[in-house]
């Protein structure tokens, strides 16, 4: 509840769908005019047909504006005023419809064109049957939408309006305020710029083979996500994986080690903190012009060494805040300890692998955790869990 008092002056625009959690809008509106925020309501004509303008009107002290083209509304402020206006944009109750006019970029009401124009943070609150929220179609909008940058907050679990139980409803008036509020509490990293670099590389062997390794890439964007959290800009150079990269973070992928050096020395230089969270070859190989034919009975591949990056990072001027991960099979504490020392890291965070349920494919982790003048042990959690643990520890010794 501590958030709120990041509301204070605070303009923020509550758009309402027409659904019947729309009631519950002005519930919002009332929660976020008292933590000091000035709100502006938008609803769409369907929006009207559960809960009046009215009402809103009395509850934001403002006209309510409901229609795009309508003389007296854009004189009172336009659609463009209104998108530049917001300091952020919540969408609650959101609808079905809703999420797929977003999602596609649709601008054919008042709402949907301001959200379209806005360049202030999006929060919706979806809430709508079960089945509609499960269908294929929603679950694509949703994601798709929150790749985009967009938060999603809900919908919840429970008794639904239609009679039917599970996740559908509308997440409640105060979560949503606090959560918008939360849009304005500055993290530990604001105004830093974090490189992270995830996932393996792949080292070419002739045009169809490689040599790579088990790395996942679930570490580094879990880092990637709670640094971005935490307020920083940040950049992820990632090697081939499955994932999605977390919304507002700026991912570039790259295929080879070289290739991953490259696209990190040609970030370094607004870099105030780099995080070598991939499994980068430690061999390449010179990668044969036609596929290798399998005329022999023995080939011996050529391996050379490539370059580690953590270990260049750390040796540029100026240098960034320099943080490795060590994965080990054996001696984790003396093999972390050395490569503090030797790649002149700043903090270094070591986890098993080969082990089960941890490590390189898994969803969960446990790290040890060394730097200078100090060390942890930070017990199996999820990787995003540690993320973030390990983030607010690499905020509090690089301001230190
Ligand atoms: O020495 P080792 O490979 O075990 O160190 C692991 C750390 O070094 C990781 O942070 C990894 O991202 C980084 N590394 C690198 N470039 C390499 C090899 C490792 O940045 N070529």
């Amino acid at each position: 509840m501590q958030r709120m008092g990041h509301l204070v002056n605070k303009r923020i625009v509550v758009g309402i769908t027409g659904g019947i959690a729309a009631y519950k809008a002005a519930e919002l509106v009332r929660r976020l005019k008292d933590a000091g925020a000035e709100v502006r309501v938008v609803m769409t004509p369907a929006a009207t047909e559960f809960i009046t303008p009215l009402t809103l009107q009395a509850l934001s002290g403002r006209p309510v504006h409901v229609h795009l083209l309508d003389a007296s509304e854009e004189s009172a402020m336009g659609h463009i005023a209104l998108a530049r206006w917001a300091d952020a944009v919540v969408v609650a109750p959101a609808t079905a419809d809703f999420m797929a006019k977003l999602a596609h970029g649709r601008a054919d009401d008042l709402l949907s064109t301001l959200c379209l124009a806005s360049r202030a943070p999006l929060l919706l609150a979806p809430a709508m049957n079960t089945v509609m929220w499960e269908h294929p179609a929603t679950q694509a909008n949703a994601r798709l939408l929150r790749e985009r940058g967009l938060r999603l907050l809900g919908p919840a679990e429970g008794e639904q309006a239609c009679g039917e139980t599970g996740p559908g409803r509308m997440v409640e008036p105060p979560l949503i305020a606090e959560t918008v509020a939360g849009l304005f509490v500055s993290g530990v990293l604001q105004g830093k710029t974090v490189l992270v670099t995830a996932g393996p590389t792949r080292e070419a062997l002739d045009p169809v083979r490689y040599i790579s390794n088990r790395s996942s890439g679930k570490m580094g964007y879990a880092v990637a996500e709670a640094a971005m959290e935490a307020g920083a800009r940040v950049l992820l150079v990632s090697g081939p994986t499955a994932l999605t990269p977390p919304p507002r973070v700026e991912c570039v992928t790259v295929e080879s080690a070289a290739e991953m050096h490259e696209a990190v020395l040609a970030r370094l230089a607004a870099v105030d903190i780099f995080i070598g969270a991939a499994a980068v070859a430690d061999y390449t190989s010179a990668a044969a012009p036609q596929k290798i034919k399998k005329n022999d009975a023995r080939v011996a591949l050529e391996l050379t060494r490539t370059l580690d990056i953590v270990a260049v990072v750390a040796a540029h001027k100026p240098r960034p805040y320099t943080v490795a991960f060590a994965a080990e099979t054996e001696n984790l504490l003396a093999n972390a300890q050395h490569k503090l020392e030797a790649k002149n890291l700043d903090l270094v965070a070591a986890n098993w692998v080969g082990r089960p349920g941890l490590g390189f494919d898994g969803d969960d982790n446990a790290l040890t955790v060394l730097w200078r003048g100090g060390q942890a042990e930070w017990p199996a959690a999820s990787k995003r869990a540690l993320a973030r643990q390990l983030i607010s520890l690499i905020a509090e010794q690089y301001h230190a």
